[in-house]
């Protein structure tokens, strides 16, 4: 793993148990001034607890934090002016206009009411969000409600974002206007650590935290990660997909297969070799299919490094 040279954010041996369940188990990040460091994992596997530690607002029961040299677990209210904290269920008033959510957080944070005023102005037009400014919070769609949690996460104008999971629910196009914001947030210097279960955004980040059961088990680039993939993948596109899937069990080299639409993705110990077989083995079974060498998505990675998805 290569390491970013201007770290902002470090955390050592980090973990945090609630009773019997070890929610975070040692872990260890090191995140580059700039950076939009993805957590990517399944449901439950530590990545809102790791982010409550970051910002502060939860305690490890063991392990060290630092925000460019802030002690944050021993002095979280010196971090928090450098950090924003978007929770999975963030909190707007829905009672209260999109323009009053954003000045109630910024008179939480102690924003002099001259600079509230442009700042709101200049966050709200970069979110393409200025002509609902009078709207209730609790009449704005899904993705503008995430919008304007980010707005109000940025009133303070913190170094590190932390969101987690900020576009769950979200529609394809406004995710993509989400994903602007945040490119022009790291443009200005903001360091993002983001959480997602959705595999296209994973391949956004700078580098990749791919976390399972309160691990941080791989962590590098979507480049780097697609690379250390064991094994090659192929392609078995087929009208009868199920048909594919269960005519390629016990197939030797095969080391795990994903379902994706028409098609299946075959991972095989090597793909040269094994692309002729499975020909075979279709044919033998009366399935008409396309076999054919493709490049891994971080899906596929996510699944061959995890050990998730059916093996054969
Ligand atoms: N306050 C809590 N009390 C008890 N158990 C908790 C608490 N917070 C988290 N856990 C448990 O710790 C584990 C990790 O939870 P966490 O919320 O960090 O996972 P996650 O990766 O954010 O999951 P999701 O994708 O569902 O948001 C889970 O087993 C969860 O049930
Ligand atoms: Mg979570």
């Amino acid at each position: 793993m290569t390491l970013p040279a201007d770290i902002i954010v470090s955390a050592q041996g980090l973990s945090r148990s609630f009773g019997d369940i070890a929610a975070v188990r040692n872990v260890d990040l090191a995140i580059g001034k700039g950076e939009i460091f993805g957590l990517v994992g399944p449901d439950g596997a530590g990545k809102t607890t790791t982010m409550r530690m970051l910002a502060g607002v939860l305690s490890p029961d063991a392990g060290q934090i630092f925000l460019d040299g802030i002690d944050v677990v021993r002095a979280p209210e010196h971090a928090k002016p450098h950090i924003s904290y978007m929770p999975q269920r963030f909190g707007l008033y829905e009672d209260l206009t999109v323009l009053e959510n954003i000045f109630f957080y910024a008179e939480l944070f102690g924003i002099p009411a001259s600079v509230r005023r442009t700042r709101s102005a200049e966050l709200l037009s970069a979110a393409a969000m200025a002509p609902f400014s009078k709207r209730l919070a609790g009449r704005l769609s899904g993705g503008m409600k995430q919008k304007l949690g980010l707005v109000c996460a940025l009133i303070h104008a913190p170094d590190v974002l932390l969101l987690d999971e900020p576009t769950t629910g979200v529609d394809p196009v406004s995710r993509r206007e989400f994903w602007e914001i945040l490119y022009r947030l790291r443009e200005s210097g903001v360091t993002i650590v983001f959480s997602t279960a959705y595999m296209d955004e994973a391949e956004r980040c700078s580098r990749l935290a791919l976390m399972n059961a309160g691990e941080i088990r791989h962590c590098d680039t979507p480049d780097r990660l697609k690379r250390a993939m064991p094994g090659a993948l192929l392609s078995v596109t087929a009208v009868d997909v199920r048909g594919a899937f269960d005519a390629l069990k016990g197939v030797p080299g095969v080391l795990g297969k994903l379902m994706m639409g028409d098609r299946v993705n075959v991972r095989v110990d090597d793909a040269r070799r094994r692309e002729p077989e499975l020909r075979e083995a279709l044919a033998r079974q009366a399935i008409a299919a396309e076999v054919g060498s493709i490049e891994p998505s971080i899906e596929d990675v996510f699944v061959a490094l995890l050990g998730k998805g059916q093996a054969t």
